[in-house]
């Protein structure tokens, strides 16, 4: 892929089009859109309906909390999803409120604190809303396609891939999550470790894995063994769901690119 900074100005105008195109379809809902002819033949069970009537909404789980037993106790996901994940929902429409308020008052005074608020409350809200979707009592095993294919480009094997993964998650530091994003720029899979739910963001690159190592996603069940939930986790992993992701936000950026001549140095200027 070639350096966004040397194409010419009409390339490099569609890499910045591709870049908001992928954000706002793909973040929260790219499983609607690419799985719904999904397999499981439950119309509509994989439509997250992340937002209702302009606010954000707590969506449903695709199973049961107990569904991914032995690996993630019934009680944890249960606690997670709707009292934790519940929470950020509230904290990203109670700062909304707090916004209409400030512009009906002018009074932007506490303008840095509640921007905070939503930076952290939405950015928990999208996290999680992915992590559930990422998950399946069917998961585990190994990815294939061209998603297999880009993990063994870039990192040397699926194995490989998995140990730096795994190794990224164990030492985020304190509470945050691993992520495997898709960076459309220069068309490339990045491991990241995100603090909390919003620190060390890579801006335009798109979660397409998440795994929260917050201590309230593993702690009733294996208390300070960060690690050893990692290594159970990977067993609930649903590879489809990572796959539509990748082949969505893969397929889109090519789309994209090559409507308007990308290949070519006869574009505009
Ligand atoms: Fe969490």
């Amino acid at each position: 892929m070639a350096n966004e900074s040397m194409l010419p100005i009409g390339q490099r105008r569609d890499v910045l089009q591709t870049i908001g195109g992928l954000t706002g379809l793909a973040v929260v809902g790219s499983t609607a859109t690419v799985g719904a002819d999904d397999n499981d033949g439950d119309e509509g069970s994989q439509v997250y309906d992340a937002t209702e009537n302009g606010r954000y909404a707590l969506p449903e789980l695709p199973y049961e909390y107990g569904a991914l037993e032995p690996h993630i106790d019934e009680r944890i996901m249960e606690l997670h999803h709707s009292e934790h994940h519940q929470g950020y929902v509230d904290g990203a429409n109670d700062a909304l409120d707090a916004f209409e308020e400030m512009r009906s008052d002018s009074n932007f005074e506490d303008i840095k604190a509640v921007k905070r608020d939503f930076s952290f409350n939405l950015s928990g809200h999208v996290n999680h809303t992915i992590f559930w979707q990422n998950m399946s009592p069917d998961g585990g095993g190994a990815p294939d396609g061209e998603f297999r294919s880009a993990l063994e480009d870039q990192f040397g094997s699926f194995e490989a891939f998995q140990n730096e993964f795994s190794t990224a998650a164990e030492n985020v530091e304190s509470n945050g999550w691993a992520m495997l994003f898709y960076e459309p720029i220069a068309d490339l899979l990045v491991i990241g470790q995100v603090e909390s739910q919003n620190g060390l963001a890579h801006q335009g690159a798109i979660p397409i894995l998440t795994l929260d190592v917050w201590e309230h996603a593993y702690y009733l069940q294996y208390e300070n063994e960060r690690a050893s939930y990692i290594e159970e986790w990977w067993n609930v992993v649903d590879w489809t769901d990572v796959c539509q992701r990748y082949e969505f936000l893969t397929q889109t950026r090519a789309n994209e690119v090559s409507e308007d001549g990308a290949d070519g140095n006869e574009t505009d200027n």
